[in-house]
């Protein structure tokens, strides 16, 4: 079977546009796949950290995946720092990977701004190690959205590259599941702004741990314009928080806003708005519960890192001792 793996920061609150994004695709995957999902501490500690919020937001992510359906004893979820093999890995390929390939990375460029020679060496060497969880497990699909595909590139470039200078077919060149069209959720407050856990207000985005009132609240203060919904998706052109709004009414549904804008035409806003809150609510309500119950304990939530942690050593163990001996390290 072919094998995903697939990642997420734990860096503050999971939202709407993560959950149809990606982990909703994720849930849906593991039918079909073998899957492993990874909560990426190292990743995270790229840019500044607390250590207290480092330790909530794994386990909130974690119980984000299980609430979300994810299935752990099928699939493994763990946290990145449990497998020492990924940073082993991402050793040998700092001295595959060239200089030249890492200065064209768009993230490292957009993260670092103006103050380059600020930026740690771990934000700049990032793919590099995103390279290495990939192919640690020589996995075959990457469930990716639009701003990792160049970071995916450089994944197949460095396999490609390590199979060639020692002219050896070790690892696969890992293929890109393009995510769909709800991949694009934006903010509530401005609809031409992604949905992102770095915006300061609360109001502009649902997070999956939000309860029903929460839920009902941001909805109801969501920017719009002053016109009634259109009856045609054309009629959504130009006004960025209407198309928002039946982007996520649409996707909540698993529809298209083809198929969902007959059904709103017409409609104000407030009445819009009150059965996106009922779809809303149905839809994400029974997710954040389930994420308060698991966060409640914490201790099951360890088990499943723990668990997972083990299982993942277990596959990448054999890969790791396969490529020490193609580079000629002398081992045990
Ligand atoms: N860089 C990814 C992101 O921020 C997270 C990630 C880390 C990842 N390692 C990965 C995604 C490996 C896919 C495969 O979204």
């Amino acid at each position: 079977m072919d094998r995903i793996f697939s990642g997420i920061q734990p860096t503050g609150n999971l939202h709407l546009g993560n959950y149809l994004g990606a982990m909703r695709n994720w849930v849906r995957l593991q039918d079909s796949y073998e899957c492993i999902y990874c909560v990426v501490d190292l990743h995270a500690i790229t840019m500044w950290q607390d250590p207290a919020e480092l330790r909530t937001s794994t386990r909130e992510v974690t119980a984000a995946f299980i609430a979300a359906g994810i299935d752990p004893k099928k699939n493994i979820i763990f946290n990145q720092s449990r497998n020492s093999d990924h940073t082993e890995l991402t050793w040998v390929f700092n001295c595959v990977a060239r200089l030249g390939w890492l200065n064209r990375m768009t993230q490292f460029k957009e993260k670092a701004g103006k103050h380059r020679e600020n930026a740690s060496i771990g934000l700049y060497d990032y793919p590099v190690l995103m390279a290495a969880d990939i192919l640690a497990y020589k996995a075959t699909h990457v469930p990716v959205g639009d701003d990792q595909k160049q970071h995916l590139e450089l994944a197949r470039d460095i396999a490609q590259k390590f199979n060639n200078d020692f002219g050896v077919d070790l690892f696969p060149l890992p293929e890109p599941i393009i995510l769909g069209v709800a991949s694009r959720v934006m903010s509530l407050r401005n609809g031409t702004q992604k949905m992102s856990k770095s915006d300061p207000s609360e109001y502009s985005r649902i997070n999956l741990n939000d309860g029903p009132d929460d839920i009902a609240l941001k909805i109801r203060k969501a920017k719009t314009d002053p016109e009634p919904l259109p009856s045609e998706v054309a009629g959504l052109e130009g006004r960025p928080e209407a198309e928002n709004l039946v982007g996520i009414y649409a996707a909540l549904g698993d529809r298209q806003p083809e198929e969902v804008i007959g059904e709103i035409g017409g409609l104000s806003f407030s009445q819009f708005k009150e059965k996106l809150t009922e779809l809303a609510v149905a839809e994400l309500g029974p997710i954040g519960a389930e994420m308060q119950r698991l966060l409640a304990e914490p201790d099951e939530i360890d088990k499943v890192l723990s668990d997972g942690g083990a299982r993942a050593r277990a596959l990448t163990a054999p890969v790791l001792a396969e490529v020490f001996e193609t580079v000629g390290f002398l081992t045990d």
